[in-house]
């Protein structure tokens, strides 16, 4: 039996996989089991930020793993309360809930709006995505994810994205929160303008609401910033991180207002904050800091953008639109992009598509120019 064979027999038929085994990785490249080479612009969907297996982020977990790889939360650790410490900073926020997940982080981020609020209510955005477990998939607005799994969580109501007055008129005195992405990522690169994140900062003050911003994919440097928000000149009350925290080791978090607390007790999770991936995470926040890799999704990113700009269509399917901020890109067709993800792949660039159209680049924020202009080079010949 082939691996391929031994997946289709073994496991939950949930992924649409790509026909290729990956083996090995290193800075924006990945081999496959055949020795073929590719540049990942999708870094394990802006998890590996650093790029593949980072010599620093494999010592420090090498390191971590030969001292204490787990103790659960009955006792102290040193790792857990200098992240926590170094994501407090990083956010602007104050406490730091950590879990293992983007949606956990989200979970983290429902209940502690419920349990400080004493209300229920939620409004998200069309087009958004916050995860699959129920309480996440509750917000996630794409009718596939949701319908097989309802009833989901009631009380939450998906108003337009970048639409300020939507979430006004929904707001009633049950509601909680709003929850957004400051850039949409599953939903297809759709980046909110300044004047509607500051005028739903102002909507939530004058209306006693909490703003949740889910910086699962946009955050450590996805977007030319550490955090999205940064952007826009507002601050969140509650922010949710994942994905590239831990460059790829299972890591979340959520970091909330100094006045947002659970009670001790009320939320939790026995692999949370594991010595091992808050040592992946405190490595990746170095590297991430001392490669200056914020700086480098801003130029870069600019670089890509502007590559892509002049192209009017590929393989025949016609461009709508390059919308982009950092290295979170993506080229709008008018119809499904999947064939120019498989071409791409054939000629050794990994990428992908989301909302159907959507040709989605989120590569390693250290990835070189001349592996971008490669990139440019191939897309332009699809
Ligand atoms: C904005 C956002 N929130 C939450 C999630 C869920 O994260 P995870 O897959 O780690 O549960 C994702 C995943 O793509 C995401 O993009």
């Amino acid at each position: 039996m082939t691996l391929i064979e031994a997946e289709a027999k073994y496991i939950q038929p949930t992924y649409t996989r790509q026909p290729i085994t990956l083996t090995r990785g290193s800075g924006a490249r990945v081999w496959d089991s055949e020795g073929r080479e590719y540049i990942d612009c999708i870094a394990g969907v802006a998890v590996n930020v650093c790029g593949h297996c980072h010599p620093k982020i494999v010592e420090a977990i090498r390191t971590q793993a030969e001292t204490l790889i787990h103790t659960s939360n009955l006792y102290y650790t040193e790792p857990q309360i200098k992240l926590a410490e170094e994501l407090a900073n990083l956010t602007g926020l104050d406490r730091i809930f950590f879990c293992n997940s983007g949606t956990e982080a989200v979970e983290a981020a429902m209940k502690l709006v419920r349990r400080a609020t004493g209300k229920t209510d939620f409004i998200a955005s069309e087009n958004s995505f916050h995860g699959r477990t129920l309480g996440a998939l509750s917000l996630t607005h794409t009718e596939k994810y949701r319908k097989p799994f309802e009833p989901l969580i009631p009380g939450v109501t998906f108003v337009r994205y970048d639409d300020a007055a939507a979430i006004a008129a929904a707001i009633t005195p049950d509601t909680a929160a709003v929850v957004l992405e400051a850039v949409q990522g599953e939903g297809g690169i759709h980046i909110a303008s300044t004047e509607y994140l500051r005028e739903v900062r102002e909507i939530c003050d004058s209306n006693d609401v909490l703003l949740i911003l889910d910086e699962v994919q946009t955050g450590f440097g996805r977007t030319g910033t550490w955090f999205a928000y940064e952007h826009y000149g507002i601050k969140p009350d509650i922010m949710t991180m994942a994905k590239a925290l831990g460059s790829g080791f299972p890591i979340g978090a959520m970091a909330s207002r100094e006045d947002l607390l659970f009670g001790r007790g009320e939320h939790g999770a026995t692999f949370a904050g594991s010595p091992l991936a808050c040592a992946a995470a405190l490595a990746t926040i170095s590297v991430i800091r001392d490669e200056g890799l914020v700086e480098r999704s801003r130029t870069l990113g600019a670089h890509l953008r502007e590559g892509l700009q002049s192209i009017e269509s590929l393989a025949g399917n016609k461009v709508r639109e390059v919308r982009g901020i950092g290295l979170m890109v993506g080229i709008d067709f008018e119809t499904g992009c999947g064939d120019l993800v498989n071409m791409a792949r054939e000629r050794g660039v990994l990428l992908n598509c989301t909302a159907d159209t959507v040709l989605r680049f989120l590569p390693p924020l250290v990835i070189t120019e001349s592996e971008i202009d490669q990139v440019m080079a191939v897309v332009e010949q699809l």
